[in-house]
């Protein structure tokens, strides 16, 4: 039976679906260090881990018989990816699972802010009754600028006009408008025209300070600003300096450029005394459901990729989407992307006369993936053969 370990509380339900589909699973509340991995791992077939433990280079050298690793979260910056993959062992994420929790909260931050209520709040904290309309609006009708149109991005766009917002959006990628989405041709465009600018881009270095004082510049009076994508990509000072000229009305932030490692560390903000502002400790997508939606994806990931040998959604292997084997067994060959490979493993399965019922390869960087299945299982020979082609990573063979 395969054997799966779960670290770092992962969801219940990954450990549930695994067993159910036949993996001896062992939990583990926290992350582990390098040593103590590599000491976990013994006889370890998939390994599951979230953010705060590293699968390196020493413990895939350490551990070769490991199959796959699942990253319960959204990030893979943990795992070295590139050489899981020269190793064979692929990675899995949960890259869509969390996507609604971060527009619900962006939903709530727009609500909040149009209406004062973190200043509303505040004073009420202080015993001020201020029953004012003065500063507060509805969201409908407003203008919704979305910035970075991607999963995020265009979900929130969707719900946004449900509540009666009007959205525009700029993207440096070519993106299809969802319902009555407006695109803008330049950044400019959507600032200036704006009661609410969210954003929602990715991490890719050119990023980093990519919303400053030009940016926050081009933003209309009163207009509020929300951020819960990267906290390098805004700059902090410059957001402060226009919420206390009055030019922008609130700000929502739940990332920062300098985040404490774990909960109950210290943290330190010169936004915090700002009136109309709402500040999250990166919880954009820590719900229940999310962890819950996270469990539930990732383990099939695994499931699949044990049981199928499908690559779907990997993040270091050529991707395959594989259903049931349609042979007596399935050969899942996975080697360096050199020519002349898909046609050596037809030659070797030729020689013993073996049909092929189906074949699927798939290539990406320097790594290809052929999946065979075939009418009768090959002789002993033939599989030491195929494995033993030019350039050959790994071979798994399943029935
Ligand atoms: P995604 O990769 O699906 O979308 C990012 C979009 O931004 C892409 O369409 C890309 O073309 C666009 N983009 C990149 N740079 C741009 C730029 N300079 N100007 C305009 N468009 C640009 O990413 P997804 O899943 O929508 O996530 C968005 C962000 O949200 C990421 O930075 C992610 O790390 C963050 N995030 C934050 C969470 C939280 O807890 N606060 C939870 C989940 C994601």
């Amino acid at each position: 039976m395969p054997k799966a370990l779960l670290l770092e509380n992962i969801h219940p339900d990954a450990a549930k679906s695994l067993r159910d589909h036949g993996f001896v699973v062992e939990t583990m509340k926290g992350a582990l260090g390098e040593d103590e991995l590599i000491e976990a791992l013994d006889g370890v077939d998939v390994v599951g881990i979230r953010s705060k433990t590293s699968v390196t280079s020493r413990v895939l050298d350490a551990r070769p018989n490991l199959s796959a690793v699942g990253c319960f979260c959204i990030g893979t910056n943990q795992v070295d990816l590139d050489y899981a993959g020269k190793r064979g062992i692929a990675v899995f994420n949960a890259p869509y699972s969390n996507t609604r929790s971060v527009v619900e909260l962006v939903i709530c931050d727009i609500i909040c802010l149009m209406r004062r209520i973190p200043a509303h709040t505040h004073h009420m904290k202080h015993g001020v009754w201020d029953k004012s309309a003065s500063g507060s609006h509805e969201v409908r009708g407003k203008t919704l600028g979305i910035i970075g149109y991607g999963n995020i991005g265009s979900q929130l766009s969707v719900l946004a006009e449900a509540l009666g917002m009007r959205v525009v959006f700029y993207d440096i990628e070519e993106k299809l408008a969802l319902g009555n989405a407006h695109r803008c041709e330049t950044l400019n465009e959507l600032l200036e025209q704006s009661d609410a600018v969210t954003l929602h881009v990715d991490g890719r270095k050119s990023n980093t300070g990519f919303f400053g004082e030009d940016q926050f510049a081009h933003m209309k009076q009163d207009a509020i600003f929300i951020n819960l994508s990267r906290g390098f990509v805004a700059d902090l000072g410059a957001l402060k300096q226009h919420l206390d000229s009055g030019h922008i009305s609130g700000a929502a932030v739940d990332v920062f450029p300098i985040e404490p490692k774990k909960t109950g560390d210290p943290f330190e903000t010169a936004l915090a005394n700002e009136d109309n502002m709402i500040l999250t400790p990166h919880i954009g997508g820590s719900t229940l459901e999310a962890q819950e939606s996270i469990g539930h994806f990732v383990s099939q990931r695994l499931e699949d990729y044990w049981f199928k040998g499908s690559t779907s959604l990997s993040v270091n292997l050529p991707q395959i989407n594989l259903g049931d084997c349609k042979g007596a067994c399935r050969i899942m060959h996975l080697h360096a992307n050199l020519p002349g490979v898909l046609a050596h493993v037809n030659r070797v399965l030729g020689e013993e006369d073996i049909n092929i019922s189906f074949q699927s390869l798939g290539t990406e960087g320097e790594l290809g993936y052929v999946v065979t299945d075939v009418a009768k299982r090959p002789s002993t020979a033939t599989l030491e053969a195929l494995r033993n082609i030019e350039g050959t990573i790994r071979m798994r063979v399943i029935s």
